[in-house]
């Protein structure tokens, strides 16, 4: 079964075709950083504008690349949910016009359960169930999988999400825009116990997270520094800030594997590509005796390939949308 997928929800126009739902036959994307990183952040109206002047294009692009035609397209998926809604409606309309012009199926998917299935495009032998670690720069939750369709939500952020901290960080360093890539690689060599950073616990939800007070206690020891004319070490600041973010996150997530007795854990979402991060839950699973999984690097970000695979996983167990289909700026994962 050939799907033809779209992703349009922050700042990446993407469209692609998956096979079955592992085989990833093209993933085209356009990414919009250049144009937001002017303003340090997403601006949601040149958002929604950029996948309207992209996503003609990439449908016929992810077409060509994986060597079909329309009428080899059995089926289209698209985020619906969550994201920016305006540019979440830019995908959701213009797959909604491709499936009534193939004739063929529309697939709804939520934006974080493709961030999930991105696993199974790496990993042929990965199925539910299992925990995942969805961490993102909307997004940070601690999912049960317990099918390819039904999930809950164990535990997130209480605030802010670990990707906007990376992100509104790096922005006073002034290191590029989103900062967490750069925030990795500044990291990379540096000393993570020379900055004392906090790390947040939620009394009576251990698996719930925190991270609005490292990002202004980070934020104040920058401002503090800079005021008093002292030099901040930056590798080994980026190295204290992602260990910070690395120790809430990975003891929860293994906590969380310990709790469902599933034994295995796979991590997905821009952060997931965090070298800190992948290394920690490495050691911890290892230890713990857990089976791990993590996408590609390549899979990790927003792309449309994920979208379409668990788009596969949507339509078997029957969820096909009509042209009433809308979009949601918010949408809990477990109603998909
Ligand atoms: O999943 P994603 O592409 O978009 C959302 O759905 O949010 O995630 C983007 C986030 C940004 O906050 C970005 O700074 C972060 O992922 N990110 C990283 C790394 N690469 C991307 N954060 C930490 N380390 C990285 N290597």
């Amino acid at each position: 079964m050939n799907i033809l997928a779209f992703e349009s929800s922050c700042d990446e126009t993407a469209a692609a075709v998956v096979r079955d739902g592992r085989q990833v036959l093209s993933n085209c994307i356009a990414s919009q950083i250049e144009m937001h990183a002017i303003y340090g952040g997403v601006v949601p109206e040149i958002a929604s504008r950029k996948h309207v002047e992209a996503i003609t294009g990439l449908a016929r692009q992810a077409l060509e690349q994986a060597g079909v035609e329309k009428k080899d397209i059995d089926a289209v998926a698209v985020t619906y949910a969550p994201g920016l809604i305006g540019a979440v409606l830019v995908g959701v309309n213009f797959a909604k016009a491709a499936a009534c012009a193939m004739g063929v199926p529309l697939i709804p998917v939520h934006h974080t359960r493709g961030h999930i299935a991105a696993n199974y495009i790496t990993h042929a032998d990965l199925e539910p169930p299992f925990v995942c670690l969805c961490v993102s720069g909307g997004n940070t939750i601690i999912v049960d999988v317990k099918s390819y369709t039904e999930m809950t939500v164990l535990g997130g952020t209480r605030d802010d999400a670990a990707g906007e901290c990376f992100d509104k960080v790096g922005r006073v360093l002034n290191i590029g825009y989103p900062g967490g890539a750069p925030m990795d690689r500044l990291g990379k060599g540096g000393d993570p116990t020379r900055y004392e950073l906090p790390r947040a616990h939620v009394q009576g939800a251990e698996l719930d997270m925190s991270f609005s007070g490292l990002k202004t206690a980070a934020l104040n020891l920058l401002h503090n520094a800079q005021q008093k004319g002292e030099t901040i070490d930056l590798p080994d600041f980026a190295a204290s800030f992602g260990q910070a973010i690395s120790d809430s996150l990975v003891p929860r997530a293994v906590a969380a594997v310990k709790m469902t007795g599933c034994g295995k854990l796979a991590i997905a979402g821009g952060v997931a590509a965090n070298s800190r991060i992948r290394a920690d839950l490495e050691r911890a699973c290892a230890r713990e005796g857990i089976e791990l999984f993590m996408p590609e690097l390549k899979y990790c970000g927003d792309n449309a390939a994920m979208i379409g695979c668990q788009g596969y996983y949507e339509y078997l167990a029957g969820k096909i949308a009509g042209q009433d289909l809308n979009a949601y700026a918010t949408r809990d994962i477990s109603l998909g």
